[in-house]
């Protein structure tokens, strides 16, 4: 059975973007196998001067660390690992200031790591998780269809191109506006999980 990894980050009582992850889950358990990240719980250490320089130095410096300092990124690199063991990523998060919310940044920036997920080529930089894919599940408050906000949805080009620079083609479902358009919350959702319910056809 295929593997499918869960990045979730649904912090809200009562949050939207958790019923579309729920109900991917609730639609596709069966026909994967399922690991559920949750960021709230487990959550990626910021790259402060300890990690990020011994991060540095193994990933691009070659330095073997000693067993206390590979402690020291053992967080990080346990969710990069899990990454590198799945087929499927679904990542589940709302907007936040226009972008992604700074612990899912962090999510990325414990997986990204030169060597393991990335490589520096004769040609250019490869990515190096082969037979993947991902799927984006967002949430926003305003529309970013139209104006004033059609220009800065930072979020998913910053998604797209984070999976797709380690290597996983990744597609997103969004439900943009739930705020804005309150009244329609309901169909809103229900548009995107049909949008879901193509999808796991197609990966599973
Ligand atoms: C801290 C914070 C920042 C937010 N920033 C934005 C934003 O920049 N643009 C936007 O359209 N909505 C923004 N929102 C609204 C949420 O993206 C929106 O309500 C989303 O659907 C919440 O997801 P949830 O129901 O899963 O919590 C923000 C909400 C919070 C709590």
């Amino acid at each position: 059975m295929k593997k499918t990894l869960i990045v979730n980050y649904t912090p809200r009582v009562d949050s939207n973007t958790k019923k579309m992850v729920d109900y991917f889950i609730e639609s596709n358990k069966m026909k994967t196998e399922i690991t559920f990240l949750d960021l709230t719980e487990e959550t990626p250490d910021l790259l402060l001067k300890d990690n990020l320089n011994l991060y540095v130095a193994r990933n691009f410096g070659g330095v073997a660390l000693s067993k206390d300092q590979q402690n020291v990124l053992s967080k990080n690199d346990k969710m990069m690992t899990q990454l590198l063991d799945t087929d499927f990523v679904v990542l589940a998060s709302p907007m936040y200031n226009f972008t992604i919310p700074a612990t899912v940044k962090a999510w990325f920036d414990a997986v990204i790591q030169a060597g393991r997920t990335f490589a520096y080529t004769d040609t250019g930089i490869k990515g190096l998780c082969e037979n993947k894919q991902a799927l984006i599940l967002m949430t926003s408050g305003s529309d970013f269809d139209s104006e004033p906000y059609n220009k800065v949805n930072f979020a998913t080009p910053l998604l797209l191109t984070s999976f797709g620079f380690i290597g996983i083609p990744a597609e997103a479902i969004n439900s943009f506006g739930l705020v804005q358009y309150a009244d329609k919350v309901e169909e809103m959702l229900a548009n995107s999980k049909r949008k879901i319910d193509l999808l796991s056809k197609k990966w599973y």
